[in-house]
């Protein structure tokens, strides 16, 4: 294939015909061009293949931009540590929703919005007890959420810009209920329902604390942890779970079945399940003696384990997201009193010893946003079960911003890849008698 620069095309030769194709080179504002491919079967006859779409682009966006080289996340342009420094959740939310930031005007209706929607209908209440109490809180996350479409039939209709926008604030705005309650129901505590007159991270951990016993006073250094926490984890181009978001909004599912597919995709341990993994993995090394040991079973091709929090998909250098998060650790820790954390102690040194070793250095391998997050829930008391349940509160505003920019672009079409097949080419029917 090779690239003519002044027609910003590619040309494509099939080297069995010797027949040459132009394909168009469309420029992103930053970034890598894209080869349309739109034509290529039409044209060549031929698909492409690309198992986990390492190559391809889904879809064109313009929420957020990651430079995977150089460590570099931009929402709308601003970079995330800047954010993370000096926005809130809630400011975040409507810079990825509208694509600016807010105005004191548009920050103070948004943040009024937002608080209307805290609540869930009453009878979702009752959800909670079809579940055993030691149900994983991300199973009661996929149930509840996925049950909101059964209860909210004014903002099903995706064609209409305005429901789309109830359903996104709804979704925003009770995620922390939601969660919050099924870390309640699994302690067989009381539900503590939301308080209009605090903010998104001390709601959030003012409904996962308190007791109907006595007053809960959020800790303000914890809030602004949360704060941000939950914008380093706000959104990230197209990943596993917003890409699923995607799909199945493509087909004009309703909104909440979207994010209910989202929370099911941010599950697993090689996405979002990871912050629960890396956890449980610090915990099984046990101490820096055997870090050794796992440093080469995570070396080993025989063996599945591998170092959780390290390694990204796009990151081929520090995850932008991880300093903020191991520097919000340190004071979380500090504000706590538990600065000799030892699992904290535990986590630096094996991130000092992966990042001399060739082969980590060699795959480019570095701690990822999950890498210290578990270690700030755990100091919070936030248990491990509930690790996932905060990233996915704090992806649901990337997951309907998406979804939203998916819906109203005049070229989106129904996602349906097509495959290489390497199955039995025809054959007639066997009757039972006739099979040897
Ligand atoms: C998130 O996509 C996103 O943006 C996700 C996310 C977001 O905000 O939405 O950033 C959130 O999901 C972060 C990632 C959390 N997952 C983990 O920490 C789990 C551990 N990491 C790995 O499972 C892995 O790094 C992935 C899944 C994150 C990325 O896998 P890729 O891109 O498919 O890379 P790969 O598996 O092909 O790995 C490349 C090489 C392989 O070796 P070779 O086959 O080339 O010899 O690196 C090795 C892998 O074996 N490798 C690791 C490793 N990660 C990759 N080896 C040891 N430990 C690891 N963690």
């Amino acid at each position: 294939m090779t690239q003519d620069e002044n027609k910003d095309l590619v040309t494509l030769v099939d080297g069995a015909s010797g027949q040459r194709f132009e394909l168009p080179l469309i420029p992103g504002t930053v970034g890598p061009k894209v080869i349309d491919i739109r034509s290529l079967y039409g044209l060549t006859g031929y698909f492409t293949y690309d198992p986990g779409y390492t190559s391809t682009g889904s879809c064109e966006s313009k929420i957020t931009y990651i430079d995977g080289d150089n460590g570099i996340l931009l929402h709308r342009g601003y970079p995330i540590d800047q954010l993370a420094e000096h926005s809130d959740y809630l400011e975040v939310c409507y810079l990825l929703l509208r694509g600016e930031l807010p105005d004191a005007k548009q920050k103070a209706k948004f943040e009024g919005d937002i608080r209307n929607h805290t609540m869930v209908h009453e009878q979702i209440n009752s959800f909670y007890r079809g579940f055993r109490r030691d149900a994983h809180p991300m199973a009661v996350m996929c149930g509840v959420v996925g049950a909101l479409s059964a209860f909210y039939h004014d903002s099903l209709d995706i064609a209409d810009p305005h429901q789309r926008m109830v359903a996104s604030h709804r979704m925003i705005a009770k995620m922390p209920t939601i969660a919050a309650w099924a870390y309640k129901y699994s302690r067989g505590e009381p539900f503590i329902y939301p308080r209009n007159s605090l903010s998104f991270a001390e709601n959030f951990l003012h409904m996962m604390f308190a007791t109907p016993c006595e007053e809960y006073k959020v800790n303000p250094v914890l809030a602004r942890a949360m704060e941000r926490i939950l914008i380093l984890h706000a959104d990230h181009e197209q990943n596993a779970s917003t890409s699923t978001v995607r799909m199945a909004g493509s087909s004009g599912a309703n909104p909440f079945a979207c994010i209910a597919a989202g929370i099911a995709s941010l599950w697993g341990p090689a996405h979002g399940g990871a912050n629960e993994a890396v956890l449980q993995m610090l915990t099984q090394i046990g101490s820096k003696e055997r870090i050794p040991e796992f440093i080469a079973r995570a070396k080993d091709k025989n063996d599945p384990f591998r170092l959780m929090g390290f390694g990204h998909r796009v990151y081929k250098n520090y995850d932008p997201r991880a300093k903020v998060m191991q520097r919000t650790c340190h004071e979380v820790l500090d504000e706590l009193g538990v600065r000799d954390e030892p699992l904290l102690e535990l986590a630096m040194e094996l991130e000092r010893i992966a990042l001399e070793d060739p082969y980590f250095v060699d795959k480019k391998l570095y701690p990822n946003v999950d890498f210290y997050s578990g270690i700030i829930f755990k100091a919070m008391g936030i248990p491990v079960s509930m690790f996932t349940v905060l990233f996915a509160v704090a992806r649901t505003v990337g997951w309907v911003a998406q979804w939203n920019e998916m819906i109203g672009d005049p070229h989106q079409k129904i996602g349906r890849p097509r495959q290489l097949y390497t199955g039995a080419a025809h054959r007639d029917f066997v009757p039972l008698h006739a099979r040897g």
